[in-house]
């Protein structure tokens, strides 16, 4: 069955204090009975990681990293491996994310072995993708997101895909306040399911969570999340403040 899944993607947000401290509130909201039945996700900054795994130990709250590196180790100055992630104790890794694709030139190659890479060390990867603003006028969201899908996740097998979580986030709506409509997440979301469904099974594309992300808001959530394909939310901005987040939680 697909999980109800809200995780908070910090970017480069919260030095340490700030980040247990956004934790501690997030739990405790949780501890009131927020969010029941729904996968709870935080991915601090790399330096606040291994904190933030003692934070949520022993609560509903999980831990994502937000990028890793495809290789095992080696002379890769600045990059941080999966097997490191996974050492601490972290759950989930973001990848594929539009702003490492946009600033830091991540290929579908890449992508691709980040996602192998960390499946490898039992890390479940959230990986995103979605089409820019051009893309979209132009009516190519679909063939763009099939794209991406082909060239960076349908390498896997059934049991490895079910594994992770989808993240669809159109680049025009992330940190724009411009947000997909219900009706056009719902839309590509049906269409990704189909995807899935048509490359692996019906019974596989009805096990993975895909989230919608950009722009999302305690107060058009409840609209985006209510839809049928739509499994929650991957969420920048509103994610910083634990009250918001609180809310997008309790939005199903
Ligand atoms: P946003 O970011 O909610 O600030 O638009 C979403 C994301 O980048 O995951």
């Amino acid at each position: 069955m697909r999980k109800k899944i809200v995780a908070g993607n910090w970017k480069m947000n919260k030095n340490l204090s700030e980040g247990l401290s956004l934790i501690e509130s997030i739990k405790a909201g949780l501890a009131n009975g927020q969010g029941a039945g729904v996968e709870v996700i935080v991915a601090p900054s790399y330096v606040t990681l291994t904190e933030a795994v003692k934070a949520a130990a022993g609560s509903a709250v999980k831990i994502s990293a937000q990028n890793c590196h495809q290789e095992e180790n080696g002379a890769y100055t600045g990059e941080i491996s999966t097997g490191m992630i996974q050492a601490i104790g972290v759950e989930y890794v973001i990848i594929g994310h539009s702003e490492r694709r946009q600033y830091f030139n991540e290929s579908s190659a890449s992508i691709a072995k980040k996602i192998n890479a960390s499946l490898a060390k039992g890390l479940k990867p959230i990986y995103c993708n979605g089409e820019v603003k051009e893309e979209r006028e132009a009516g190519k969201h679909f063939e763009v997101v099939q794209r991406q899908m082909n060239d960076e996740l349908f390498h896997l097998s059934a049991e490895e895909v079910k594994k992770v979580v989808i993240a669809y986030e159109p680049v025009w709506a992330i940190g724009t306040g411009l947000t997909a409509s219900p009706d056009q997440a719902q839309e590509i979301h049906a269409f990704i399911r189909k995807l899935l469904s048509d490359k692996y099974s019906a019974a596989v594309a009805e096990e993975i969570s895909i989230l919608y992300g950009g722009s999302c808001k305690p107060d058009n959530a409840v609209e985006i999340f209510g839809k049928k394909d739509v499994d929650g939310g991957l969420i920048g901005g509103a994610a910083l403040k634990a009250e918001d987040f609180l809310a997008l939680v309790a939005s199903f």
